[in-house]
């Protein structure tokens, strides 16, 4: 094999991330966090004053974001996350998005991609697709326990609507919307720890290489 992809879609905190991240260590592939190229768009617009409605704007602040220079970090504030999901129902910013994506996809030996739509858009002939899901509640209650296990003040109810918010959004646009890619297997995590849940996709992975 020449080259390989793995893609990996689902909900805001399904636990994707850190699978990803344990997939992509195990296999020593490149790891691209989708979400952050959003992120970063969205932050970018917030930092300079600028709308959120303009497209035009938006799509070319998309094509100055550096894949190389994302940081979790910084990015991972509430306020960016809901600016992302607001710009990501522009087709001319996804298309912007997805082009670098797909470059990214293509490096050597192999990458492993997550967000939304990469087993749909960005990645539709990857080998090993997955769709990594888990109910509202659970994935409330895991942002829930990790704001309070570092520090923070968390309100339940809040962060439930959130979630709630988030996938209507995710799921009802019109361009792209987050759904499982009919050849992706399906992963709900929310009776599972991170630990079954990674051992479950590197049986699928492995079965493919
Ligand atoms: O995953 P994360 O919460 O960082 O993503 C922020 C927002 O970016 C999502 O709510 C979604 O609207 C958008 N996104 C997307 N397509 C992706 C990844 C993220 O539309 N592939």
């Amino acid at each position: 094999i020449k080259q390989f992809t793995i893609a990996i879609d689902g909900p805001a905190a399904a636990g994707k991330g850190t699978l990803s991240r344990k997939i992509a260590e195990t296999y020593g592939f490149h790891h691209l966090d989708t979400g952050l190229t959003y992120r970063a768009t969205a932050k970018a617009l917030l930092d300079a004053g600028l709308t959120l409605d303009d497209e035009a704007v938006a799509e070319k602040i998309a094509r100055e974001v550096e894949l190389a220079g994302l940081d979790r970090d910084i990015l991972s504030k509430h306020e960016v996350g809901e600016a992302a999901s607001k710009i990501a129902i522009m087709p001319s910013v996804r298309r912007a998005l997805v082009e670098a994506q797909r470059r990214f996809s293509e490096k050597t030996p192999g990458t492993v991609l997550d967000g939304r739509d990469i087993g749909t858009v960005v990645c539709p002939a990857a080998p090993v697709k997955l769709y990594v899901t888990a109910s509202p509640e659970v994935r409330a209650k895991r942002r829930y326990d990790e704001i309070k296990g570092k520090g923070g003040i968390a309100d339940f109810d809040a962060i439930f609507d959130d979630v709630k918010r988030r996938d209507e959004r995710d799921m009802g646009r019109a361009d792209s919307p987050l759904k499982p890619a009919e050849d992706a297997h399906l992963l709900d995590t929310s009776e599972m720890s991170i630990e079954a849940a990674f051992q479950a996709a590197k049986s699928i992975i492995d079965a493919a290489l």
